[in-house]
Formats: C-alpha cells, sequence, structure tokens
C-alpha cells in the first residue's frame, strides 16, 4: 500500500518546539453562532483534536499536550459535562488509531473522579501505545496546573514522612519530577515551550503554570472547531521567530 508522504509547507530552518500545549477553546461560543447546542461544539472541536494531534507529528512536534477538561469545569451544566465525558469514551476509543501512527497517548490530571469505565479504557490506551515513539499526545482531563504542584508536594511530604527525605533536599528538580507530567512510563515530559490558545481568550487558566515557567504564548481568534493545521504552522512560524534568552542576555 503506498504511503501518503507528508509535505511541510512550513520555511526552511523553522525551529519547531519540542512540546506544545493547547488549550482548545471556543466550542461553545462555535456553537452559540450556528444556533446549535454546545455538546454540537465539542463534537467538532474532538474533530479538529484529531486533525491537529496529526498535524503535530508530522510536523515533527514531540509532546503535544491538549486541554480537556479542567477541574473547573466540572461546575458546567450537568448535561454538558455528560456530554463531554460521552466524547472522551468515543474517542478514547478512535484515539486508538493514532496508536498506528506510532503516537504514544498519556492522561494527566486527577483520574479518580472519572467514570470507571473512562478510567479503564484511558488505563488501556496508555499501556498498548506506550511503547509508539513519533510524539506523546498528553490529553488533560479533570487537570489543573494548581492541584498538579498540590499533587506533587503531598507526594514528597509522604516520602518526608516516611523518613526517605529530607526537607532541606526539596528542590525544583523534585517537585517537577513529582508532577502528573513525570508520570508517564519512564519518561518526564520536559517544559512546555509554547503554549497555543485559540478563541481569543489571553489567559493559562491554570494550564501548566509550573511547566510554562518560560513558554511563549500564541494566541488567536479562530474558534477551536475553525482551528486548522495551517492556523498550527503559524503558531509554529511565530515561535520560531522569537528570540527565547531564558533570562540570560
Ligand atoms: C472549551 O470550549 C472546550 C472544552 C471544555 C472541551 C474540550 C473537549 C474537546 C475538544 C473534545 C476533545 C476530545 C478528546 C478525546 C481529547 P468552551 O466550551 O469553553 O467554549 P466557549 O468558551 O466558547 O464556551
Amino acid at each position: 500500500m503506498a504511503v501518503k508522504k507528508f509535505k511541510s509547507s512550513l520555511p526552511e530552518g523553522t525551529q519547531i518546539p519540542v512540546h506544545i500545549g493547547m488549550i482548545m477553546d471556543g466550542n461553545g461560543r462555535w456553537a452559540k453562532k450556528r444556533g446549535l447546542p454546545r455538546k454540537i461544539g465539542h463534537r467538532e472541536g474532538a474533530q479538529t483534536f484529531r486533525t491537529i494531534t496529526r498535524h503535530a507529528k508530522n510536523l515533527g512536534v514531540k509532546y503535544f499536550t491538549v486541554y480537556a477538561f479542567s477541574t473547573e469545569n466540572w461546575r458546567r451544566p450537568k448535561d454538558e459535562v455528560e456530554a463531554i465525558m460521552d466524547l472522551f469514551e468515543k474517542y478514547l476509543d478512535e484515539v486508538r488509531d493514532f496508536i498506528e501512527e506510532n503516537i504514544r497517548v498519556c492522561f494527566i490530571g486527577d483520574r479518580s473522579m472519572l467514570r470507571p469505565a473512562l478510567q479503564e479504557k484511558m488505563k488501556s490506551v496508555e499501556e498498548d501505545s506506550k511503547d509508539f515513539s513519533a510524539m506523546t499526545l498528553l490529553i488533560a482531563i479533570n487537570y489543573g496546573g494548581r492541584d498538579e504542584i498540590v499533587h506533587s508536594a503531598r507526594k514528597l511530604a509522604e516520602k518526608v514522612k516516611a523518613g526517605e527525605l529530607d526537607p532541606a533536599d526539596i528542590n525544583e528538580k523534585l517537585l517537577n519530577d513529582n508532577l502528573y507530567t513525570a508520570e508517564l512510563e519512564n519518561d518526564i515530559a520536559p517544559d512546555v515551550d509554547l503554549i497555543v490558545r485559540p478563541s481569543g481568550e489571553q489567559r493559562l487558566s491554570n494550564f501548566m503554570i509550573w511547566q510554562a515557567a518560560y513558554a511563549e504564548y500564541y494566541f488567536t481568534n479562530i474558534l477551536w472547531p475553525d482551528f486548522k493545521p495551517a492556523d498550527l504552522e503559524k503558531a509554529i512560524i511565530a515561535y520560531s521567530d522569537r528570540n527565547r534568552r531564558f533570562g540570560a542576555v
């Protein structure tokens, strides 16, 4: 079978971020503009998620983290939360397609509050894709950056209590190495290089607040369901044109 070869339209020499974080925002407004229920916006957003994840891999991104559901999103109407959870279950079956594309799938966030059937599917996708290496897709579900830091602090406190750790030895590396992003099989996701937020909002909303300490940000007014591969490329070109100094001169 002939394999369609991917042709990148990025200018030669474009610096590809190792780790991109994507805040998939604007599904509700996309639906409202068309007089449709919000859950249709999420359904369209889920399609965009598939397309953009593939494109990120084809461009050579190594870690791609998507903000799918935040610790604050439980405050939405019950039927909308249910519809989003249904979509996750459906798409986790389809996420298996990614496996054929050599994409490792992992999840970050507090899973304990999710439906048991969803937790099972998450575990099995992680297990089945663990050896794939073209790109790591991190799906943040019931994720909050502050919650993640609390989670890390609690793990360290337990080690102190067990007499395995001296509080004086707690440093940035140890805190980092106990975040959700450090719980991947034999791997720790690196700091995020570029955070993209569509839909016109210009804030982090508790997304990877630790890992984003030196990230570049790219905002666009496009609503997530309308976000196209070319928009991802625009964000990467903008990133590549910036001069990152990490606090040095
Ligand atoms: C934000 O838009 C979007 C969400 C809270 C849900 C995102 C979920 C998906 C795109 C499905 C992805 C599927 C998988 C398997 C990862 P919003 O509702 O806040 O939009 P608004 O700001 O216009 O109201």
